[in-house]
């Protein structure tokens, strides 16, 4: 299984001409890389305009709603991004569920969605740090993979993201042991041969331990992903 590298843009950058500018870069280095799968997840507003031409990279969404058209105002369908050239949604992100209030029903809603769409989710589960501090990180992994995976039978193209919610975009990122520890665990009771990815303070610095020594199978990366030469710097770092 060749690693996988996502960049989650998050909402950013503030303009279509830096979008660009940050995608080009990116997928410019990109071009002599086989070995691995790097799948950039736009804001929704950019995918279009990078879709023409998307050179060895692949597209993902960051987010989509479960239902398929209808009266739901501001909301994007799956079918709509898989238009737009994308073959993944990041699904039940830790921002997602904190700040639009996504619970595993929701989630598992979506992740149905998707794979009805064609898509393959990037399914993102992790603790908070009183969930940690409380030695309920097992706990929690396991109710928020089983919850969002219930009632699904077909799992071909899933992609499990173990993110600490600690770990994110606090420059604390998770030691190797304990994502290794966390992987194995994930790996035990998912469905077999689904990737699992680790995210969370990822840099170039802490990249290749994540997928050498956890023997993560690839890296979701959120702020790192917007500095060109750090996010290829990451992907070289895990190929070589
Ligand atoms: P970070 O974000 O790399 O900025 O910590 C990761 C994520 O939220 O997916």
């Amino acid at each position: 299984m060749k690693p996988i590298i996502i960049a989650n843009w998050k909402m950013n950058p503030e303009n279509l001409e830096e979008a660009e500018n940050i995608f080009e870069l990116i997928k410019k280095e990109i071009k002599d890389i086989k070995k691995a799968e790097v799948i950039i997840c736009p804001p929704f507003v950019y995918l279009s305009p990078v879709a023409s031409d998307i050179g060895e990279l692949s597209l993902g969404a960051q987010n989509i709603f479960f239902e398929e058209k209808g009266a739901y105002t501001g909301e994007i369908s799956p079918k709509m991004v898989k238009d737009l050239g994308c073959k993944y949604a990041i699904i039940g992100h830790s921002e997602r569920r904190k700040y639009f209030n996504e619970t595993d029903e929701i989630v598992n809603k979506k992740i149905k969605a998707a794979l009805e769409a064609d898509l393959i989710p990037i399914f993102c589960v992790g603790e908070t740090e009183e969930e940690r501090k409380s030695d309920k990180t097992e706990e929690v992994v396991k109710r928020q993979i089983e919850r969002g995976l219930e009632g699904i039978q077909v799992l071909r193209g899933l992609i499990i993201a173990y993110e600490p919610i600690w770990a994110i975009g606090t420059g604390n990122p998770c030691s190797v042991e304990e994502a290794k520890k966390m992987g194995l665990f994930i790996r035990n009771f998912s469905p077999e041969g689904i990737p699992v990815l680790y995210g969370g303070s990822v840099n170039s610095s802490n990249s290749a331990g994540y997928v050498k020594e956890a023997k993560m199978n690839g890296l979701l990366v959120g702020g790192a992903s917007l500095i060109p030469d750090e996010f290829i710097e990451i992907v070289k770092s895990i190929i070589e």
